[in-house]
C-alpha cells in the first residue's frame, strides 16, 4: 500500500491517529488554542457510538468537558453519584465520598463523551475522518512524521504533521511503532471476565453497587431511569450464546443476595457481551514526534472505573506540552509528558489491580482466601482510613499535584 497513489497531500501542526474520546479531546483542546489537527479512526462513527464502555467520570474530567466548551449536557443527562456501594456478606456498605473528600463521580456513559465530543468537532469546524483504511504512520523518528490512509471514498492521502498522537485504543497499531529494543511492555492477565448487559428496567439502586459474593464478583451499574448496564465475573472463554435472560438475572441475583432482602430490578436483556480485560502498560509514552495516549498507552481492568479518566488527563498533559512544543520550546518540551502522565498511570494501575483482587474470586481459590477478602473488605469499609483511601482513589487525583 505504501507505493499505492497518493491523491492528497494537506499538512496540519498535529495528527491524530484514533477518534476515540481521548484522540478528540485532544483535537478539540488544541483547536481551542488554535492548533489546527486531522483526526483519524479506522471505525465508523456509528461502530463507536454503539459499542458500549464504562460509565463513570471522575469529576475534574466532567468539569473539563463542561468548562472547555465540549457540552453541558453531563449536567442534563448524567447523574451525579456522591458516593458508591460495596456489598459483602450480603449487606450494603455505603462509602461517602463527597463526606470523606469533598468529591463526587458522575455517571454519563463514555459513548455520551464520545458523542458530545464528535458533536463539538463538527460544530468547531474540527477535521475528524471515520471509517478510513490502510493507515500508516511513517518516519516518526524525524521531525516530518507523516500518516497516509485511504479514506471511505477510496481516495489516498497524506498528511504531514510536526507532531503524531496515537490515541488508536487498546489494540493500537501506534505503540508497535516504537521499536522493540526502546520500549518496554508490563502486562497482567486475569483468569476472569465480565459477563455485561444492558437492560430495559429501572433503577436497582441509585448509585453503583459493587458485590462481592462466594459465587463471585458483580456489578450494578445504570445509564437512565429506563436503561441499566450490570455485569458479573464469569469466565474469560464464556460465551453469551449460552446465557439466557432467565440464567443471567438468577446469577446476577445470587451474587447481590443478602439478609436485607436486596433484589434487582428484573427486564428484558438487549445487549450482552463478555469483556476481557488486562493491566498493561508501554513505556515510554512517546518516541521521537509521537506520544501514545489513553488506551493505546495503557490499558487498566474496568473494576476501578479509571480507563477514560486516565486517557483525558494524558490528553489534558498532552496538549499543554504540545502547544510549548510548537511555540518557541520545541521537541524538547515533550520531555515533560511522560512523567506528568504516567505517575497517574501508575496510581491508576495500582488502583485497578487493588479494587479487582479485593471483589473478584479467582478460580481455585480456598475458603482462606474468602476469609481474607472480608477481612480487607472490613478494613476497607470499617476504617476511616480504609474508606477515605477508596474515595480518594475512586474519584482521582487533581492534576495539579502530580508532576
Ligand atoms: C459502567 O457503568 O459501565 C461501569 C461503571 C463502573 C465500572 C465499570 C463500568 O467500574
Amino acid at each position: 500500500m505504501a507505493d499505492a497513489a497518493i491523491d492528497t497531500v494537506t499538512s496540519v501542526p498535529v495528527v491524530v491517529v484514533g477518534a476515540g474520546p481521548a484522540g478528540l479531546m485532544l483535537a478539540h483542546l488544541l483547536g481551542r488554542a488554535g492548533v489546527e489537527t486531522i483526526a483519524i479512526d479506522t471505525r465508523t462513527r456509528h461502530e463507536i457510538e454503539t459499542t458500549q464502555r464504562a460509565g463513570i467520570l471522575e469529576a475534574d474530567a466532567a468539569r473539563d468537558l463542561i468548562e472547555t466548551g465540549v457540552s453541558d449536557r453531563i449536567l442534563r443527562d448524567g447523574y451525579e453519584h456522591e458516593g458508591v456501594e460495596l456489598r459483602f456478606g450480603g449487606r450494603p456498605h455505603r462509602i461517602n465520598f463527597k463526606e470523606l473528600v469533598g468529591e463526587s463521580v458522575w455517571l454519563y456513559p463514555q459513548t455520551d463523551v464520545f458523542i458530545d465530543l464528535a458533536d463539538a468537532r463538527d460544530r468547531d469546524g474540527g477535521t475528524v475522518h471515520f471509517g478510513i483504511k490502510d493507515t500508516e504512520v511513517l518516519d516518526i523518528a524525524t521531525d516530518s512524521p507523516r500518516v497516509r490512509c485511504t479514506a471511505t471514498d477510496g481516495m489516498r492521502h497524506e498528511i504531514r504533521a510536526r507532531y503524531v498522537v496515537g490515541a488508536d485504543g487498546s489494540r493500537s497499531m501506534c505503540r508497535d511503532l516504537v521499536p522493540e529494543d526502546r520500549r518496554v511492555r508490563y502486562a497482567k492477565e486475569y483468569p476472569f471476565a465480565w459477563f455485561g448487559i444492558m437492560t430495559e428496567a429501572p433503577m436497582s439502586a441509585p448509585e453503583l453497587v459493587y458485590a462481592h459474593s462466594e459465587h463471585g464478583f458483580a456489578l450494578v451499574s445504570q445509564r437512565t431511569e429506563t436503561v441499566q448496564r450490570m455485569y458479573f465475573q464469569c469466565d474469560p472463554d464464556e460465551s453469551v450464546d449460552t446465557w439466557t435472560d432467565d440464567r443471567i438475572w438468577e446469577t446476577l441475583q445470587a451474587r447481590v443476595a443478602g439478609e436485607d432482602g436486596f433484589r434487582l430490578k428484573e427486564g428484558p436483556i438487549f445487549e450482552k457481551t463478555v469483556l476481557r480485560f488486562r493491566s498493561f502498560v508501554q513505556e515510554p509514552m512517546r518516541r521521537g514526534s509521537m506520544a501514545l495516549a489513553g488506551d493505546a498507552a495503557h490499558t487498566v481492568p474496568p473494576t476501578g472505573a479509571r480507563g477514560l479518566n486516565l486517557a483525558l488527563h494524558d490528553v489534558k498533559v498532552l496538549a499543554g506540552v504540545l502547544l510549548r512544543a510548537l511555540g518557541s520550546e520545541g521537541e524538547a518540551a515533550l520531555d515533560d509528558y511522560q512523567p506528568r502522565a504516567l505517575q497517574r498511570v501508575w496510581r491508576a494501575q495500582n488502583f485497578s489491580y487493588w479494587m479487582t483482587q479485593l471483589l473478584h474470586t479467582a478460580p481455585g481459590s480456598t475458603p482462606f482466601d474468602l476469609r481474607r477478602q472480608l477481612g480487607e473488605l472490613d478494613n476497607v469499609v470499617g476504617t476511616r482510613a480504609g474508606r477515605t483511601y477508596l474515595a480518594e482513589q475512586y474519584t482521582g487525583w487533581p492534576t495539579s499535584t502530580l508532576g
